[in-house]
């Protein structure tokens, strides 16, 4: 939504509870409240933050504009979660309250040192001509939730790049504190900039250089960089922003992107062997994807289901985007695979044969299997008039379609209402989560993913089996 600068930009002090609560009103009105993905209490959702393992929980905050449906001025709003699919929202914030977040605690990471958590973020600072100073500073967090701000800037603006130059990711690579760091060069090419913290202390940062990893520089800036080690293999995620078509097919206004690795050189600062770049996702909506490596080995992830820059039906009732369900990664056959994390089991209540189920409440996981030289189409959020969110899973010509045109309000249109992929011509697994306006599809357990919204109307809650040999269960979802 557009909303004037000085609204946007106004101090939390400047709003009164009157606001706040007529937000929370408004919000309550929406049709499509989802049931197990995280949604802003208030205002807009955007990025993941700060995923991390601390004091025995998982910690994950995001980004928030907490004023209305746009981007304003940004708070990190805190979560906590034992299972990696129940959050719960602290009181915590991390606020742009002081001169180096002034307009704008913008996208980081975190990770526990020693008994706190540092958290490493991107403090937005703008001066009277509007003027943008990107400072990487850092905060400590307690086992209280108490925040504790850093008063030096850890990571200046360096001199080769724009005033893009953000969103900090703090790993642990062999003993070694290391960050990378998005950036834009002063001929408008997206690149990541390498740091590592001088004798491993995290309030001291010293740079290493361009992160060599393969790019061509086709974006005009990389948000989001991350790196993690997917047994052992660097994998980058990132979010290239203007990525020429001619190097990924891509139809969401910003992709995000993976490449993995056989190996990094931190000395050269250069990730060795690299795949091709690769869509993270090939669904509407999945931005700015953050994971971490956590303490019991494994590699989790989530994603803003959002994009910047779109316009949602949500809008209308003040609020917009949505958490991804925390996907685990690994590698098979050099292919990255992501699935939600097996505590999402949990929330199945109560299983159905695909075939006897005609009308849901949209708060269900399918398991179905179409068969090798099948031509399959299923219809979720389906009304009697023969509308919904179709779904071909083309096992003769290899390809699965998602075709959203005919469900409820339609919005960012301009990119297209179908996504597609490529798959084998066998025998082929999907499981579906549906929750109210959200769903992610998962083929043969992470191989390609589908995330996006739907906005249904009313009576958009069937399941029709279209045609073709289509099986499985449903699973009813209750969190
Ligand atoms: C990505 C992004 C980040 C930035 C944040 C601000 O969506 O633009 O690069 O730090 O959002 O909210």
């Amino acid at each position: 939504m557009n909303l004037p600068t000085e609204v946007r930009y106004r101090r939390y002090e400047d709003w009164t509870e009157a606001d706040v609560q007529r937000l929370i009103d408004n919000k309550a009105k929406s049709p499509w409240l989802t049931t197990f993905h995280i949604e802003p209490q208030t205002g807009l959702l955007n990025d993941p933050n700060g995923f991390s393992y601390f004091n025995g929980q998982f910690h994950l905050f995001y980004q928030n504009w907490p004023y209305g449906p746009a981007h304003g001025l940004k708070q990190w709003v805190h979560t906590v979660s034992d299972d990696l699919v129940h959050f719960k929202e602290t009181d915590t914030r991390l606020l742009p309250d002081q001169k180096h977040d002034s307009h704008g605690a913008y996208s980081g990471s975190a990770y526990t040192v020693d008994d706190k958590l540092f958290i490493f973020y991107t403090g937005n600072v703008r001066d009277e001509n509007w003027v943008r100073d990107p400072l990487q500073v850092g905060a400590w967090m307690d086992k209280e939730g108490h925040i504790e701000k850093f008063d030096k800037v850890l990571i200046q603006q360096p001199d080769d790049v724009t005033e893009h130059f953000r969103d900090p990711q703090i790993f642990d690579y062999q003993g070694q504190f290391y960050a990378i760091v998005g950036a834009q060069s002063l001929d408008k090419k997206g690149f990541i900039k390498l740091y590592k913290a001088v004798n491993n202390q995290v309030s001291n940062w010293e740079f290493v250089g361009d992160l060599d990893f393969g790019g061509t520089g086709s974006e005009y800036m990389i948000e989001c960089p991350n790196l993690v080690f997917v047994d052992d293999q660097p994998v980058l995620l990132y979010s290239p922003q203007g990525l020429d078509k001619s190097e990924l097919d891509y139809d969401n206004i910003y992709p995000n992107t993976y490449k993995i690795y056989q190996s990094f050189d931190t000395n050269k600062a250069k990730l060795l062997d690299g795949t091709p770049i690769q869509n993270l996702d090939y669904g509407f909506e999945a931005y700015a994807t953050q994971g971490f490596n956590a303490p019991d080995g494994k590699v989790y992830t989530v994603s803003w289901i959002g994009l910047p820059d779109v316009d949602y039906p949500t809008d209308q009732y003040d609020y917009q985007g949505a958490m991804s369900l925390v996907k685990e990664l690994h590698i098979k056959n050099g292919k990255l695979y992501q699935y939600p994390v097996e505590a999402i089991q949990n929330l199945r209540t109560s299983q159905e044969p695909l075939a006897s189920k005609t009308s849901t409440q949209n708060t269900y996981e399918l398991e179905i299997t179409v068969p090798a030289g099948d031509k399959s189409e299923l219809l979720l959020l389906s009304d009697a008039e023969g509308n919904g969110l179709n779904i071909t899973i083309d096992t003769q010509d290899g390809q699965i379609i998602v075709d959203r045109s005919t469900v409820g309000e339609q919005y960012a249109i301009d990119f297209g209402r179908t996504r597609n992929c490529s798959i084998d011509k066998t025998d082929t697994t999907l499981n579906i989560f549906i929750d109210k306006s959200i769903f992610e599809i998962f083929v043969n357990k992470g191989e390609k993913v589908f995330t996006g919204r739907v906005f249904p109307n009313e009576n958009q809650t069937g399941i029709t089996v279209k045609k073709g040999q289509i099986s499985g269960s449903y699973f009813e979802l209750t969190y």
